[in-house]
């Protein structure tokens, strides 16, 4: 139709301009068909005869309902593509912006909404993008899945006609769905095969729309969810969606996360390509019994192991005893730290180790100071019981009277302690969300994000140097946006080595290893030696989380050995390209390699869980080395060429439950 935009292509790079398709044209066919049920719309708006999923949704102040855009015009700024978009009646502009991160073979798409009249528009759903896929082909869906204490499972399914819905409704990302998706036709593997894949950078309610048609178009819709959602858009003001980022890859599922991984290390993080440190975190061992002789006997022992960073967890502040009551009342408690916690802080830079905290500063416990002075900060309708969970309520992050004080209070923390490190959890979801009025009531789920960024990017700017790490019950908030304020994520309270395997290699479907926290604990059963623990950790950002009191001469040697190893690999595991090898989905026999970017270093880990005997594990195939040199396994007779390597594949044996580690490296001829 006249100044409707549509998408042309997308897939593999094509060479010149003049390769790409042209536009599509159709009025729709017979009186019960709208023209977008095949038409790929780049962003269409509910309007006219067009029954199929939207963008967007709004009302105008006359109760019209529907929004025609036209194509306006087009602008390039470095590299940015701007399409502006008008409505064909109403002062309404929409500006689609494209960015192409060329290095990493992704592109960045975000909306801007723009009211350039004197009435007010309610946006009722405004996503970030539609991507469309190849029309006419039949489509596999990969997304993660989970709950608490069991995140980013894989699930793989068949696209058919109709709406596949994933989202979250529970003011954070969630443990239950991710952001993110791959699309291929069926066939495609980790390494091999087309593969459409792309995420949201959001940590609030978000949601994914998989439609297709019933002409057989399958497209992707990704932004803000829409449920329980309006926002209100004043005269003459706007408002930015966050972005969808999405990519091509031709490589197989391998490729599509090695682009992302790439992408978030080397332009999100806030500390880019800073290697994380080996952390202790007291949780598992004192649970709230914190105090300054148990963390200082952790902390004695932990330095001798090599770590680097010994973080204080729940239960160090006032009246925090168990999970009834303190959360809002950030002092030290007076009964465990009489003198405060810096004395502690000393002790622990003198064993040569950095100091870090836990705080969970969006949090509430009706059983506190910071409760009982001001009860109308926390999320709730005046009419209803708060539901609590975990005995806590959430406080408003929405108000800017919350965000500065929780700016103020963190700041003064951080200003007049040595704290290097901050773990900042979030231990509940929404209910009753209420707690802004009239019509921005049902924006909150917008402005306690931005009120939640506000008050971390501040914080940030502050104490640049501060590492953060993000923890909701573990993996709940985990997603492109919160890792521009967040260094690294806290996985899953899952700590056992056998899920572990599982929920580490979805999640290293979007995300990074530099990002991947993972703590050896005392959860494993006892069939499973400490070393298959320590070597499922070292696949991340390792730590440890074990009570290390418990721990006899014979374990803490094997962790002073495999934590000095880790040293030595961890700029590959950190930095390097990923290879997933054999999923743990999959089967007993996993293996995951990493290989920096250069090529000239690259460490492998195997895991064998139960296979019934007698068997023989199937050599490994490596993967990223290069073809024509010649590379060394550590603790392996032969040197062999890349490709020997990569189509021979190594022979790893292993017993049941045993895994192992080898350090690779390119030699001269
Ligand atoms: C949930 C986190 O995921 C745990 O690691 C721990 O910090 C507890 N909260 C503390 O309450």
């Amino acid at each position: 139709a006249a100044k409707m935009l549509t998408h042309r292509y997308w897939g593999a790079k094509l060479p010149r301009v003049t390769d790409y398709p042209a536009a599509q044209d159709s009025e729709g066919w017979a009186a019960f068909n709208g023209a977008g049920q095949l038409l790929p719309y780049e962003y269409p708006a509910y309007a006219g005869a067009n029954y199929i999923d939207p963008c967007l949704k709004l009302s105008f102040a006359d109760g019209v309902r529907d929004t025609v855009l036209e194509f306006e015009s087009s602008e390039v700024l470095e590299s940015e593509l701007r399409i502006h978009l008008r409505d064909a009646h109403y002062p309404l502009r929409v500006t689609l912006h494209y960015r192409v991160h060329e290095a990493f073979n992704l592109t960045e798409r975000f909306v801007t909404v723009q009211n350039t009249g004197e009435n007010l528009v309610m946006l009722e759903r405004v996503f970030s993008a539609e991507w469309h896929f190849p029309q006419f082909e039949k489509y596999r869906l990969s997304h993660l899945a989970g709950r608490w204490f069991e995140e980013t499972q894989m699930h793989r399914e068949r696209l058919t006609v109709g709406i596949k819905t994933l989202e979250s409704r529970r003011l954070t990302t969630s443990h239950h769905h991710n952001p993110w998706f791959a699309v291929d036709t069926g066939s495609s593997s980790e390494e091999a095969g087309n593969v459409w894949f792309g995420v949201l950078a959001w940590s609030g309610n978000w949601k994914l729309n998989a439609e297709v048609t019933d002409f057989g178009s399958t497209r992707i819709n990704l932004g803000l969810n829409d449920w329980d959602f309006a926002l209100p858009l004043a005269a003459n003001s706007s408002f930015i969606t966050p972005s969808s980022l999405a990519g091509f890859s031709s490589n197989g599922f391998g490729g599509a996360s090695r682009a992302l991984h790439s992408y978030i290390r080397e332009t999100i993080l806030p500390h880019r390509e800073t290697l994380h440190k080996v952390l202790y975190n007291s949780w598992e061992a004192t649970y709230f019994n914190v105090d300054e002789t148990s963390q200082v006997e952790l902390a004695v022992i932990a330095a001798d192991l090599g770590v680097e960073l010994f973080v204080m967890d729940d239960g160090w502040f006032h009246g925090r005893n168990s999970d009834n009551a303190g959360l809002g009342d950030w002092y030290p408690d007076e009964q465990k730290f009489p003198n405060g916690i810096a004395p502690l802080i000393e002790k622990v830079n003198a064993l040569g180790m950095e100091f870090g905290l836990w705080l969970e500063p969006e949090m509430v416990n009706p059983d506190s100071e910071l409760y009982r002075k001001h009860p109308d900060w926390v999320i709730h309708f005046p009419t209803r019981e708060r539901t609590e969970m975990r005995n806590q309520l959430i406080l408003n992050m929405a108000l800017p009277e919350v965000q500065d004080y929780l700016i103020d209070l963190i700041d003064k923390l951080l200003s007049s302690h040595n704290i290097a490190f901050i773990k900042w959890d979030m231990n509940r979801n929404i209910s009753e969300p209420g707690g802004l009025e009239g019509l921005e009531a049902r924006a909150i789920w917008v402005r306690y994000v931005e009120g939640l960024y506000r008050v971390w990017g501040t914080l940030r700017d502050r104490h640049p140097k501060v590492v953060w790490q993000s923890c909701s019950g573990g993996g709940g908030r985990a997603d492109l946006g919160i890792l521009k304020y967040a260094d690294q994520i806290w996985v899953s309270d899952n700590t056992m080595s056998l899920a572990r395997l599982k929920i580490q290699e979805g999640f290293s479907n979007v995300f990074p290893a530099i990002t991947m926290e993972a703590w050896v604990t005392d959860s494993d059963p006892k069939h499973l030696p400490l070393e298959f623990a320590f070597h499922v950790c070292m696949t991340g950002t390792l730590g440890v989380g074990a009570n290390l009191l418990h721990w006899n001469e014979e374990s803490r040697k094997i962790a002073s050995r495999l934590i000095a190893q880790y040293k030595e690999i961890r700029h590959i595991v950190q930095f390097g390209h990923q290879y997933r090898l054999r999923s743990a989905f999959s089967g007993a026999f996993s293996s995951l390699m990493y290989v920096t970017k250069d090529a000239s270093e690259a460490v492998l880990f195997a895991f064998r869980t139960h296979l019934s005997e007698p068997v023989t594990l199937p050599p490994i195939k490596l993967q990223g080395l290069e073809a024509q040199s010649l590379y060394k396994i550590e603790g392996v007779k032969e040197v062999r060429s890349g490709t020997a390597w990569m189509h021979m594949g190594l022979d790893v044996q292993l017993q049941d439950f045993r895994s192992a580690v080898f350090k690779i490296r390119r030699v001269e001829s």
